[in-house]
C-alpha cells in the first residue's frame, strides 16, 4: 500500500501541531515522497521555517497549494474550516481525496460546503473524517476513520495507510467521532494527569521524582500493552493483582472512596459533548 501513495501528491492545509507530525512521518517513512508534498501555514515566517526543516514546498496560498493533489490532508482548527473550504473548492474534484482531522466537523458539513461553494459542480467529493491522537508523534497514536457519501473502501484503504504510519488506526461509523474524540484524541491528557499522580504517590512515599515517574509511566504502558496483547478484561486482569487481604485491595478502596471510575467516565462524557461544540465557534 505505501508504494501505491508514493505516487499520490499530497497537500496539507494547516501544518501545524498534528500536520507537522503527520508530515514528519510521511517523509520519514517515505509513505509520500519529498517532491510530490506541499504544505501550508498562516505566517509567512513559518512558512519559511518548516519548508527549510523538512525540505518540501510550504505556502501561505491555500488554493495554488492544492493545484493538482490527489490527497488534501485538512488539518487546520475546526473553527476555519469552512473558509478554508471556500477558497480551495474550486481546484477539488472527485478524483480528489480530502482526509480531514478536524475535531468536530462532519462529512457532511464538508461536502455540502465544496458544493455550495462550487455553485454544486464539485458535489461527489470523496471525504474522510479522522480523529488521531498526539501519541501518533512517537508511532503509538490511535486513530478513528469514517467515510462520507462519496468515500469508497478504497479511499478508506489510503487513508487507514496515512494514520498507520503514526499508529494504529480503525474505520467507525460516524456518530461515534466525537466519542472517538473525548476519549482517545482528549485521553492522553487524562493519563498524563494520572500518570502524574502515580509518579507524585511515589515521592509522597519516599521514591525520588525521576524514578517515581519512569515506575509509574513504565507500570502504566505495561498494563496498557497487556491488555492490547491478550485482549483480556481490564477486570479480570485487576483481580490477578488483587491479593486477598493484601496491599492492593487497600489502594482500591481507596480509588473507589475517591469515585476515580466516576470520575474518569464523566471527563469523557464532558470532552465528547465539547467536541459537538468546536464547529460552531468564532
Ligand atoms: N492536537 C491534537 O491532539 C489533535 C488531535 C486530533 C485532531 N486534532 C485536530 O487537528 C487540527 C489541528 O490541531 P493542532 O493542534 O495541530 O493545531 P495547530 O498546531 O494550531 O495547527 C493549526 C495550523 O493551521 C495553520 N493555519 C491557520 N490558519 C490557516 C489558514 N487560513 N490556512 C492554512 N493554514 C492555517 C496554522 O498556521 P501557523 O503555524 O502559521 O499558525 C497552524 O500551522 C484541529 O482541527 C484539531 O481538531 C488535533
Amino acid at each position: 500500500m505505501r508504494s501505491t501513495l508514493s505516487d499520490k501528491k499530497l497537500t496539507v492545509l494547516g501544518a501545524g501541531k498534528l500536520g507537522g507530525i503527520l508530515l514528519r512521518a510521511y517523509l520519514k517513512q517515505e509513505v509520500f515522497v519529498l517532491h510530490r508534498v506541499i504544505a501550508t501555514v498562516k505566517r509567512e515566517e513559518r512558512a519559511a521555517a518548516l519548508a527549510k526543516e523538512l525540505g518540501i514546498a510550504v505556502t501561505t496560498n491555500n488554493r495554488e497549494a492544492v493545484k493538482g493533489a490527489d490527497v488534501v490532508l485538512l488539518t487546520v482548527k475546526p473553527q476555519i474550516i469552512e473558509e478554508v473550504l471556500e477558497e480551495i473548492a474550486p481546484e477539488i474534484g472527485a478524483d480528489t481525496l480530502l482526509v480531514s482531522v478536524a475535531a468536530s466537523v462532519p462529512t457532511g458539513f464538508i461536502e455540502e460546503h465544496l458544493a455550495a461553494a462550487t455553485g454544486g459542480k464539485e458535489d461527489k467529493v470523496p471525504v474522510v473524517r479522522a480523529m488521531p491522537n498526539t501519541p501518533a508523534a512517537i508511532g503509538c497514536g490511535m486513530t478513528a476513520i469514517c467515510g462520507g457519501t462519496h468515500a469508497t473502501s478504497s479511499h478508506l484503504e489510503v487513508a487507514r495507510t496515512m494514520f498507520d504510519a503514526v499508529g494504529r488506526t480503525i474505520v467507525l461509523e460516524e456518530k461515534h467521532m466525537d466519542a472517538v474524540t473525548g476519549l482517545s484524541a482528549s485521553g492522553p491528557a487524562f493519563a498524563y494527569i494520572i500518570l502524574e499522580s502515580l509518579a507524585e504517590a511515589g515521592v509522597k512515599v519516599g521514591l525520588p521524582r525521576d524514578i517515581a515517574t519512569l515506575l509509574a509511566a513504565q507500570t502504566m504502558k505495561g498494563a496498557a500493552s497487556v491488555v492490547l496483547e491478550t485482549g483480556d478484561h481490564p477486570a479480570l486482569l485487576k483481580d490477578a493483582v488483587t491479593t486477598p487481604a493484601g496491599c492492593t485491595i487497600d489502594g482500591i478502596l481507596e480509588l473507589e472512596e475517591g469515585k476515580l471510575r466516576v470520575t474518569l467516565i464523566k471527563a469523557v462524557v464532558k470532552a465528547t459533548s465539547r467536541a459537538g461544540e468546536l464547529l460552531f465557534e468564532e
